[in-house]
């Protein structure tokens, strides 16, 4: 069987002994090489650069900032036109700093020392005001999105009609993207066509919003990306960076390689904002939730309005009477946030799902069976029903593997020695969506498939997957299938990005191998390419497929990233789409030290069709490791005084090490969707994560009694 098989990843062996090629890994004749210098004020203009010295360095070839700009002809700044998600405004347009580590200037040299030396050299003259970098700081801005808001039934009456509320704040930190390879872009024009090189979960839309940038047709750029040494939200739009590379290159009339640093790459990319959230919930006697009420205040840069609201997934998680969510963007001296493994839910579900512990609390309850108490076949919002909703299920079967029988909720009470042991579990889920798509698949005689399509491999393991969808549509080995992927000259594929990736390439994949079939006249149970081959009198074939988004209008629900929450269907049937799952955490607190450690973190996770065990497990135990840091290790420190990150590298910015991480398991728990899209896949690459951080905070208070309302948790936090 090729659906759901773990066959090892295809392109495994090309990683491991270094074949595959990494953006940074291309080569390009004769190239130059860029470094971006950033600014060391967090906010105010620059007066004056002194740039005599920097010159002088052998091999520079050139130095562009605000003085000496590189014709941008005009910003890409909407992300869904394969923009910008992040930062709108240009760089070198202007004099101003609007935050700490800003780009301020690109120095193009023979070689990537030279650049640097430069970059010490060149020197800046600046008048700085005081940023107004944090929540806390006098001069943010608050700006509330009335439209991104949901509300139903009387949550005033809800609220006073409850045995219980529960009403607190809940704050998460910044996150900064540090995934194991640096972003990279090279820019390499052949008389007037240029390529471009550079990590990317969206080459069709990097190519988009290039193309607006420089001012020049699509057809005229190539982004290349076959292989991304980690993605998560970091890859996902373009960044100002590989403009500038694209014209250093094209006035130079060499190509031009650069590399944002490990440090550079706290300022200049996109981050996950810190939030601040207040959740009132109210609770009758019986445990059925009566109010649901969740705001979140997020931050973000001045110029632009970026907030991930959560509370659109967590208000369509449990039962509620009356719901009302609000979202408020704080506008601050820095830069611009963006998409980060499930943007939204991953801070707003710390909130949710801490809040749901205390009212278990609150009611004398087990958590897990206040959840079932309010699980639900319709989201109590507009009452739209779910594809399919497995989250019991989840708690069921994670639970039995974790032991939840044995649960105590008598704080302190699995005490072992000099270890406070706590047990807690949590809610993960995740919207699907569907991103528009075409595939191009080619079967020959031999029966030998291709499957073309400009989509991504972030690690997740797509290359694999695709061709064993496509094996098992055309009835061919997995073996005979090449996937080609990340390369703008293909089919215009999904992004890899909202989780959306599999479900969308996979229903077109079966589209067009199916009638790849049809015009052979043959079955993928009956296939024998030399029969069919013969009887249809040609020796290959070759079908284009795609998935276009239904048009706007009842029922036809909202576009990728216009609104997280995706109903689909039409408007006879309307289903809302999630995948479910739910996370147990054990941690051990030495009584002493107070040093928190996670020995345990058992997932269940129902995503309707699993393509490949192995690959899917992969991705549910990275998210699982990645919460782990979310809600112990991993926060961006920025002075208040100067807006400077103050942990920019990665021995300061603490990220999970193996040592971290023991018994650790995902649980593939089976659900067959039909509603969910043609290939009845919920995405799975981002609902590893959600919710880790609440199962970690809830049996951290199960160990101590001490409730830790804030990311990440320190041992300061329960000393
Ligand atoms: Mo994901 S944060 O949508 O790449």
């Amino acid at each position: 069987m090729t659906i759901g098989a773990p066959i090892d990843r295809i392109d495994g062996r090309l990683k491991v002994t270094g074949e595959a090629r990494y953006a940074a890994d291309f080569a390009v004749p004769n190239p130059l090489y860029g470094h971006l210098v950033t600014s060391t004020i967090g906010l105010g203009r620059i007066t004056g650069i002194d740039d005599a010295a920097a010159r002088k360095v052998p091999g520079v070839r050139a130095i562009y900032h605000h003085a000496n700009p590189l014709p941008i002809a005009e910003t890409s700044a909407f992300f869904g036109a394969g923009g910008r998600s992040q930062q709108s405004w240009q760089p070198f347009a202007e004099p101003d700093v609007r935050f700490y580590g800003e780009t301020v200037a690109l120095i193009v040299a023979e070689t990537v020392l030279a650049a640097r030396e430069a970059a010490k050299l060149l020197a800046f003259s600046y008048e700085a005001e005081e940023p107004a970098a944090v929540f806390d700081a006098a001069g943010t801005e608050a700006e509330e999105l009335p439209d991104r808001s949901l509300s139903s039934g009387d949550i005033d009456a809800a609220m006073e009609g409850a045995a219980q509320v529960l009403d607190e704040e809940y704050d998460t930190s910044a996150n900064t993207h540090n995934a194991m390879e640096l972003f990279a872009t090279t820019g390499h024009w052949q008389g007037q066509e240029l390529t471009v090189y550079v990590p990317s979960q969206w080459v069709k839309g990097f190519q988009a919003g290039l193309a607006v940038e420089l001012g020049i047709p699509d057809d005229r750029i190539r982004v290349v990306s076959p292989y991304v040494g980690g993605g998560f939200g970091g890859k996902g739009s373009l960044y100002t960076w590989t403009s500038l590379v694209a014209l250093a290159s094209r006035a130079l009339g060499r190509p031009v390689k650069l590399y944002v640093t490990r440090e550079q790459g706290f300022t200049v990319v996109s981050y996950r904002a810190e939030t601040r959230q207040s959740f009132r919930l109210g609770a009758a006697a019986d445990g059925r939730f009566t109010g649901f009420e969740h705001r979140g205040r997020e931050l973000s840069s001045r110029a632009d309005t970026y907030v991930v609201n959560g509370a659109e997934a967590a208000a369509r998680m449990y039962h509620a009477d009356a719901v009302r969510t609000g979202v408020t963007c704080v506008h601050a001296d820095r830069q611009t946030p963006g998409f980060m493994r499930a943007p939204a839910e991953t801070p707003y579900f710390f909130a949710l799902e801490s809040g749901v512990d205390e009212m278990a609390r609150k009611l004398n309850m087990d958590p897990v069976e206040l959840r079932r108490i309010n699980d639900i076949d319709a989201e109590p919002v507009d009452g739209v029903p779910y594809t399919s909703r497995s989250l019991m299920e989840c708690y069921d079967a994670a639970g039995e593997a974790f032991g939840w029988a044995d649960y105590d909720p008598t704080i302190g009470a699995f005490t072992d020695g000099d270890d406070l042991v706590g047990w807690g579990c949590a809610t993960a889920a995740y919207p699907t969506q569907m991103s528009p798509c075409s595939v191009r698949v080619h079967l020959d005689i031999t029966g030998k498939a291709k499957v073309m399509v400009a989509s991504h491999d972030l690690g997740t393991g797509a290359y694999t997957v695709l061709a064993q969808a496509a094996a098992n549509a055309l009835g061919v080995p997995v073996d005979s299938v090449s996937v080609e992927l990340g390369d703008t000259r293909l089919p215009p594929g999904t992004i890899a990005g909202g989780s959306v990736s599999t479900a969308s390439n996979v229903s077109v994949i079966e589209i067009a191998c199916t009638s790849i079939l049809e015009r052979l006249g043959t079955t993928a149970g009956a296939m024998n390419p030399e029969e069919a081959f013969g009887n249809f009198g040609q020796s290959a074939i070759e079908e284009y497929a795609e998935w276009v988004p239904p048009a706007a209008g009842e029922g036809a629900g909202k576009s990728l990233y216009n609104g997280r929450v995706r109903i689909v269907g039409g408007a006879e049937e309307k289903y809302v789409a999630f995948a479910f799952g739910a996370e147990y955490a054990e941690v051990r607190i030495n009584r002493y030290t107070r040093e928190i450690r996670v020995p345990r973190l058992i997932g269940a996770f129902a995503a309707g069709r699993i393509m490949n065990e192995k690959t899917a497990r992969s991705q549910y135990l990275g998210g699982m490791i990645w919460g782990l840091g979310h809600a112990l290790l991993e926060k961006t420190e920025i002075d208040p005084r100067t807006g400077a990150v103050m942990n920019d590298n990665i021995s300061e910015y603490l990220m999970p090490v193996n040592a971290d991480v023991q018994d650790l398991r995902a649980i593939l728990v089976p659900e067959t969707d039909t509603k969910v899209n043609p290939a009845g896949i919920k995405g799975i690459g981002e609902i590893g994560i959600v919710g880790t951080a609440a199962a970690i905070a809830n049996a951290v208070h199960h160990a101590t009694g001490i409730r830790v309302r804030k990311l990440p948790i320190r041992i300061e936090d329960i000393m």
